[in-house]
């Protein structure tokens, strides 16, 4: 198969993102990107609301369209694959990258092939580095899902473990929510964190049962909350960038510890971190030194790309097409989609 052109579409939460991809003997392409974050919209809830996300992608998807070709200085007719999330997400969001996924389709009579939000996501890691090789572990956490996948091969994908309760990212999102930052959480506590103590308040670490891939958060969370309500009712201070250090602390002491577990357990010697949570620094460090104590690599893209983005959407449902796979018209979205 000769190098194609792709255009991928994603707006399963609260981001518009659209990207035209080329695949090239040297790798992939981005000819051109589109993403509209509705971060500002959203910022007054303290978190995604979920009609007003799905109003916007409607009202925005078919100027950035526009935009996208012109970008790129392609003609719609140039384009081979449409490769759309379908699940999981949000319904309303994933509704309107389909439904215009599905008009471009029909119109233009090009494939199209709905791909699982967390396979783009493992799928990113790829677009910076075309020579990384499964098998690998992948760590997906984001702010809608934490788990860990076993990735054998293209289209065999095995899952883990998960978090229970919380994601990762929604557990950044609602203590910086408390602690009155803003949101999303991540970046602002990430930042905080550099200048404070992680080992200054002892919080639990969110490990249930020593041998198991699963995570939990919310102890976590209402231990911070807790917190808080005693340094309220105590009048006493506290450097904020202390706790939030420690918070960080013990999210990523969980997320590294049962990665490296799950890398052993599967026999591999690749971990991949993907999904908005990827971006924080203490996590790419500390993920990176536990791993290396276990003779493992770990590998992770540009934080633009950890972030919803359509690159990696164009990148897995490529990937699929190749081991043949097609959708019709009748695609369908899927709010709940395990991998
Ligand atoms: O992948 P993403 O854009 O959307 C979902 O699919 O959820 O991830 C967004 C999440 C938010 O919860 C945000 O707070 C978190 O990723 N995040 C971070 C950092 N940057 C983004 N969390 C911790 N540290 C960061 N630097
Ligand atoms: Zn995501």
């Amino acid at each position: 198969m000769g190098p194609i052109i792709i255009l991928g579409v994603e707006s399963s939460c609260d981001d518009t993102a659209l990207a035209l991809v080329q695949d090239t003997p040297d790798g992939w392409r981005v000819l051109a990107r589109e993403l509209s974050s509705q971060a500002d919209i959203h910022k007054k809830y303290g978190g995604v609301v979920p009609e007003i996300a799905s109003r916007q992608h409607a009202e925005l998807i078919n100027a950035l369209l526009e935009r996208l070709f012109g970008q790129a200085q392609l003609g719609w007719g140039e384009v081979e694959l449409i490769a759309v999330t379908n699940g999981p997400g949000l319904i309303g969001s994933l509704l309107i990258g389909v439904g215009a996924a599905k008009a471009i389709a029909f119109a233009r009579e090009i494939p199209i092939i709905g791909v699982h939000h967390l396979k783009g996501h493992i799928y990113s890691v790829f677009i910076e580095r075309p020579s990384l090789a499964m098998p690998f572990v992948a760590l997906v956490v984001s702010g809608g899902h934490t788990v860990l996948v076993n990735a054998r091969g293209h289209g065999d994908f095995v899952e883990m473990g998960r978090t229970r309760d919380d994601a990762a990212g929604e557990a950044f999102d609602k203590v910086a929510k408390a602690l009155g930052l803003g949101y999303p959480g991540g970046p602002l506590i990430d930042q905080l964190a550099k200048v404070g103590n992680p080992g200054a308040i002892p919080f639990p670490r969110a490990l249930p049962a020593k041998d198991s891939l699963e995570f939990s958060f919310s102890g976590l969370k209402t231990a911070v909350m807790y917190f808080l309500k005693q340094q309220a009712r105590d009048q006493s201070a506290f450097s904020l960038s202390d706790l939030a250090a420690s918070f960080q602390e013990a999210v990523v002491d969980a997320l590294a510890e049962k990665t490296v577990r799950a890398a052993g357990l599967a026999g591999v010697k690749q971990i991949v971190l993907v999904g908005g949570v990827a971006c924080n620094s203490r996590l790419r460090e500390k993920m990176t030194q536990r791993a290396a104590e276990a003779g493992m690599d770990v590998y992770y893209p540009s934080p633009e790309l950890c972030t919803d983005n359509a690159e990696m959407i164009a990148c897995a449902g490529y990937h699929e097409f190749k081991l043949g796979r097609r959708d019709t018209l009748r695609l369908d979205v899927h709010p709940s989609l395990a991998i």
